[in-house]
């Protein structure tokens, strides 16, 4: 992923890195001492160097606004919040940002499929972000734009030290870039990223080039320094690994497009989105500016104790931006931290495979507690783990409705019925309370560390280990039951010993867990009479967190439901939810609208309407108009169906080698039966719902005069996989007449066809538009390139091909059927 230079205007990179290491060892002395063991700083920041050990700054990875956000941004976020929470619960004084990642090529070209300037673009999309986090109760204490001027300013001022260090040169770059990751590629052109599979872009550009091979030292000695800066141990030995691989100068600046922030002083060059995005970190703080409030803010809490990310862009945080801001003279974060993927149907939940759910959808069936807890307790931090609707409901059930929640409700509904709502005396202990005293000492010991270690699972299920060591203690001494041998005065000691103990150990749990559930922790709170747990948080109560807390004669709150059970229909309700809200997945890369259920972000503030689809094909316009759900549109039949009203797959694979000339389009290949998917339902989840027409169902012959076609059973159907994808590149082949090279995108994956089209489209004029294809083709070669898949088209008498397309909106990779 590091690039080329082909000129090269370095320093000796000796000298170089003596600076640096010089500079360094005086600036930042902690983080070249010793072993490095007195330097660690895992979650904690007491051994941070500088800054107050009473301040924590963490921040999520700014996203992207080409997609609306989903269940895996959801998850990066809640992690971030739930950490927060915690620092602020623990009394330190907690700084927590997040934001969007608003330039480069591929929000530009997102924008311009949508028929919008990539500024309107990238507002309404920010505005879904923020409008989400705010509907789930994140408590970010910033939220910070790449559009802003505050950014901007700052990006400038680091692009400029960098070069007026020394550290930034001008040069050319010609090779591959991945307009996904926005990253650059080693390879010949035809490369695929080796991150996202998708393929790479030759660019070839007069750059600025950043000397990240000066660092190469530096970086592993800092590694080797402060071994508690990446995390999970997996991303940290793949970081080093990759250093030690060796590091090459990298291109920060780009000329062919222009939607970044330009290069002072050199404004036809915008700065490379990566350096311009990891900036944020820094620009939202204040550096760059020049208020003496800005600049008191950045000193406060940077150096960043914790940037959370996701594993796929650890290379770019633990390796470039340290090296950046080493050169800038500006010392590194103390802490990168990689969480795994949420997987949903086997792959990594995003938007372009069209996996996603959506975090309101589970918020609106079970409640925001049930996310965080699932998302927290279910996947150990770091590693990949399953999203499902039945796994979410089965913990909710389990965990919260009858194990916490229950619990809960048991003891707060006995408090006010046996003692009008007022916590009672505890009295004379036995052996129970002091065991069950142990377990929540236990758990007090137990879960700080595992949750500040990123552990979330672990220390949930310590937790848990009590909730459940209460609810034995309760069935145990039956407080609601007593043995006719047992006086009233007897039982009613055992029900205050009882209750008041039970009620004690919730008081625990409910503190412990309010970082991971905070909805619920402050009913609870409430209900045990303890008040505001806001108040609670300000005072910093987990610093104090001991046995014995509930004071006698405190008046309870009224009891209230806290997770009613989820009914047999919950998982339905949810897959619903999202099935109706497909828009969202399907406007993804287009930038259509679909509804939003953000509040801040509704559908009508965005600004974005759906785009035109594709150009309506001008063939056959009766099929598109006939049925809005189910649109016939005939195969092409051995010469049964006129050709007017015939679809003809484009016969690339019929293209021999030697002639590359299109097949007579009255050949027939292949009868095909296309029921075009409606908008709505077109998503590739949707896989498992039939929507096609049954088996074997007529279809109309356009001409009723015409034989009717010869049927194939749906098997014969289903072999063939249709699905649409979008036309990135359309470029002529030198010395074929007949044929384009084409390279589309079908949202899983790129790839290249040769279409022997050339004769009746102009390459430039199908970029973006959206087809069909045959995707299960056998790849073929032609003219020494590789043909992977064949497009549909509809075959005009004269033999001119008329790509298939939509007039809804459809998301790429949606299977036809
Ligand atoms: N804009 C860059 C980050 C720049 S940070 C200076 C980017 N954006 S992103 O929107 O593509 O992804 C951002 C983050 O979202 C990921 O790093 C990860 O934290 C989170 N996730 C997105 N999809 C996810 C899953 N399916 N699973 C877990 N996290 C996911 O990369």
């Amino acid at each position: 992923m590091i690039n080329q230079c082909s000129q090269s205007s370095f320093e000796s990179l000796g000298r170089t890195y003596r600076k640096i290491k010089r500079e360094f060892a005086s600036n930042f002395p902690l983080f070249f001492a010793g072993s490095g063991k007195e330097n660690a700083h895992p979650m904690t920041n007491e051994t941070k160097s500088g800054a107050s050990p009473n301040r924590y700054y963490l921040t999520t990875p700014i996203y992207y606004v080409n997609a609306r956000p989903h269940l895996g941004h959801a998850y990066s976020t809640i992690v971030c919040d739930a950490i927060a929470r915690r620092k602020r619960a623990l009394g330190i004084e907690t700084w927590f940002l997040t934001g969007t990642d608003e330039h480069g090529q591929k929000i530009e070209r997102s924008a311009e499929l949508a028929g919008r300037t990539p500024a309107e673009f990238a507002t309404a999309i920010s505005a879904e972000f923020r409008g989400l986090w705010h509907r789930l109760g994140i408590t970010n204490d910033d939220f910070i734009r790449t559009t802003e001027d505050r950014h901007k300013r700052g990006v400038q001022k680091l692009f400029a030290t960098l070069r007026d260090r020394g550290f930034v040169y001008k040069g050319s770059y010609t090779g591959q870039y991945c307009v996904s990751d926005e990253a650059y590629v080693d390879g010949p052109p035809g490369t695929y990223c080796p991150d996202c599979g998708r393929l790479t872009e030759t660019v070839s550009e007069e750059n600025y080039f950043f000397k990240l091979s000066a660092f190469e030292r530096k970086l592993l000695e800092f590694y080797e320094a402060n071994p508690g800066f990446i995390g999970p141990e997996s991303t940290r030995r793949e970081v080093i690994s990759f250093v030690r691989g060796g590091l090459k100068d990298l291109s920060v600046s780009r000329t062919s497009f222009s939607w970044g922030i330009p290069v002072p002083g050199d404004e036809k060059h915008v700065i490379y989105v990566w350096l311009d995005a990891l900036a944020n970190y820094i620009t939202a703080l204040g550096y760059g500016s020049d208020k003496p409030a800005d600049q008191a803010k950045f000193k406060k809490f940077w150096p960043a104790d914790m940037h959370l990310i996701g594993k796929e862009i650890s290379r770019f945080h633990c390796v470039y931006w340290p090296a950046f801001l080493m050169a800038a003279g500006i010392e590194p974060p103390r802490s990168v931290k990689a969480n795994g993927w949420l997987l949903f149907d086997q792959g990594k939940m995003s938007k372009s495979k069209g996996n996603i759910v959506r975090a309101e959808t589970v918020q609106d069936v079970l409640g925001t507690d049930a996310l965080r807890y699932f998302l927290l307790r279910e996947i150990p931090f770091g590693q990949d783990g399953s999203f499902s609707f039945d796994a979410l409901v089965q913990r909710f059930n389990g965990d919260l409705a009858n194990g916490y929640g229950n619990l809960v409700s048991r003891v707060v509904n006995m408090v006010h019925k046996y003692f009008a709502g007022v916590a009672p005396e505890t009295g004379r202990e036995t052996a129970a309370e002091d065991a069950l005293r142990g377990s929540a000492e236990a758990a007090i010991a137990a879960f700080g560390p595992a949750f500040d270690e990123l552990n979330f699972s672990e220390a949930l299920k310590s937790l848990w280990v009590l909730v459940a060591e209460t609810d034995g203690y309760l069935t145990a001494n039956a407080p609601w039951k007593k043995p006719p041998e047992r006086s009233d005065e007897e039982h009613l000691a055992l029900q205050a010993r009882v209750l008041a103990t039970a009620a004690e150990a919730i008081r625990i749990i409910t503190a412990l867990v309010y970082p991971i559930l905070p909805e619920s922790a402050a009913k609870v709170w409430q209900q045990l009479g303890q008040g505001d747990i806001q108040a609670a948080v300000r005072s910093a109560f987990l610093t104090e967190l001991a046995w014995g807390g509930l004071k006698a004669g405190t008046r309870f709150g009224e009891p209230a439901p806290l997770f009613p059970r989820a009914e047999k229909d919950a998982v339905e309700r949810m897959q619903n939810l999202e099935d109706n809200n497909i828009g969202s997945a399907v406007d993804a890369v287009s930038g259509a609208s679909a509804t939003s259920s953000a509040p801040e972000a509704p559908q009508s503030a965005l600004g974005i309407s759906p785009i035109p689809a594709t150009p309506e094909p001008t063939a056959a316009p009766e099929h598109a108009t006939a049925s809005p759900s189910v649109v016939s549109v005939q195969g092409q039949l051995a010469g049964t169906v006129p050709p007017s009203a015939a679809v003809h797959s484009q016969i690339e694979s019929q293209l021999t080698e030697q002639t590359a000339a299109p097949v007579d389009p009255a050949t027939p290949v292949a009868t095909i039966h296309v029921h075009q998917v409606p908008a709505e339902l077109a998503s590739s989840r949707l896989t498992s719902t039939p929507i096609a027409a049954p088996a074997g169902a007529p279809l109309q012959p356009a001409d009723p005069a015409a034989e009717q076609p010869q049927h194939i059973g749906i098997d014969d159907f289903t072999k063939v996989e249709l699905r649409v994808a979008q036309i990135l590149v359309a470029e002529r082949i030198p010395k074929a007449d007949k044929l384009l090279r084409l390279e589309v995108d079908l949202g899983y994956e790129k790839r290249q066809i040769l279409a022997g089209i050339a004769q009746y489209y102009e390459p430039e004029k199908l970029i973006g538009r959206k087809i069909v294809i045959v995707a299960n083709l056998a790849p073929r070669k032609m003219r020494g390139l590789e043909s992977n898949g064949m497009l549909l088209a509809a075959s005009l008498p004269d033999g001119a091909p008329v790509l298939a397309g939509f007039l809804e909106e459809v998301p790429l990779g949606a299977r036809l059927k």
